[in-house]
């Protein structure tokens, strides 16, 4: 039987960063390998199966803008859409990796793998982790079953909706918190300990995921993210509530507490006809409601996912 395309969508990221000196792992530019020469120097990639390369970005992640996730959106419909294509990787920068994962399974859904991978240290490096990361989401993307949007670094495959960069340097920067990763992949075959990610179905992702569909450009709504910390006051939120802010997710201390001075402006924002909802800044765990709650809670999202969810949910 034929084997079927892997797709891989270029986006940029440290794993196509180049450095002037191979011993410097942090002093490069990201996002100037193209994907074309970034697959040619994997010599491996030639047991990978039949592979279609298009470059949709060249940026550092850091910089992603709408526009690029429109762009992603519409480019991983169009290829999943094609019954030669059996899955897609995204090479992406790993700062806002997280957050790329997460609005694409929430506006496409994907029923067949997406799967996004990056590097810690740039191409030009002595022992670069990039091309192993390839070859993992490449073994992620062929393995019978797998559908939804996840991410393999470091030989550990996490789901979308999890998955949380936890590190500056290290080449196993990622977590996936109290869920635990979704596998491993180990000399290219896949351990899966959990289920591949499914939901964020409804009106809304339908509404958006025609909309990414589609070539007219969403106006997104400002939604903005505000933290508590010792001392905090509502400046902030004022300053964002003269601007016309349409919706605000607090990182909130603990389990979603928040300092008064914070949460008067919030609740003021709110009554203003202000969507706010509440995640927290500890690294594990969720704000868990209670009776009496004023302001909702992100229901186990981290503060940069609650503000892409609250986008989502406003664009509809
Ligand atoms: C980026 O996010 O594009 C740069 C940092 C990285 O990929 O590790």
């Amino acid at each position: 039987m034929k084997l079927k395309k892997i797709v891989i969508l270029g986006t940029g990221g440290t794993i196509a960063g180049r450095a002037a000196s191979a011993s410097d792992n942090i002093g490069y530019t990201a996002a100037q390998v193209g994907i074309e020469q970034l697959v040619a120097a994997i010599p491996a990639m030639a047991q990978a199966g039949p592979v279609l390369l298009e470059q949709v970005a060249q940026i550092d992640s850091k910089d992603m803008s709408f526009a690029v996730w429109e762009q992603l959106a519409r480019r991983v419909n169009y290829f999943l859409a094609r019954s030669d294509v059996a899955g897609i990787v995204i090479t992406h920068g790993t700062d806002t990796l997280e957050e790329t994962a997460f609005f694409l399974q929430s506006v496409c859904q994907p029923d067949k793998p997406v799967v996004l991978t990056c590097a810690m240290r740039p191409a030009t490096a002595l022992a670069p982790d990039g091309p192993q990361n390839m070859l993992d989401a490449i073994a992620v993307s062929r393995h019978a079953g797998a559908k939804g949007v996840v991410a393999v670094c470091a030989g550990t495959i996490h789901s979308a909706l999890e998955v949380q960069k936890v590190h500056t340097y290290q080449l196993d920067a990622f977590s996936s918190g109290d869920a635990g990763p979704l596998g491993y992949v180990e000399e290219g075959a896949v351990r899966l300990l959990r289920n591949w990610p499914t939901g964020l179905q409804g009106q809304a992702r339908i509404a958006i995921r025609n909309r990414a569909n589609s070539t007219t450009m969403p106006d997104w709504p400002h939604v903005e993210i505000v933290m508590n910390y010792a001392g905090a006051s509502g400046a902030m939120v004022e300053a964002l509530l003269a601007q016309g802010v349409q919706g605000l997710v607090v990182a909130a201390t603990g389990n979603g507490t928040l300092h008064h001075s914070l949460e008067a402006a919030l609740l003021k924002a709110q009554a203003a006809g202000v969507k706010v909802i509440r995640a927290t800044r500890c690294l594990n765990g969720r704000v868990l409601p209670k009776p009496g709650d004023t302001l909702p809670d992100s229901k186990g999202l981290t503060p940069v996912k609650a503000r892409v969810e609250l986008m989502l949910r406003l664009l509809a």
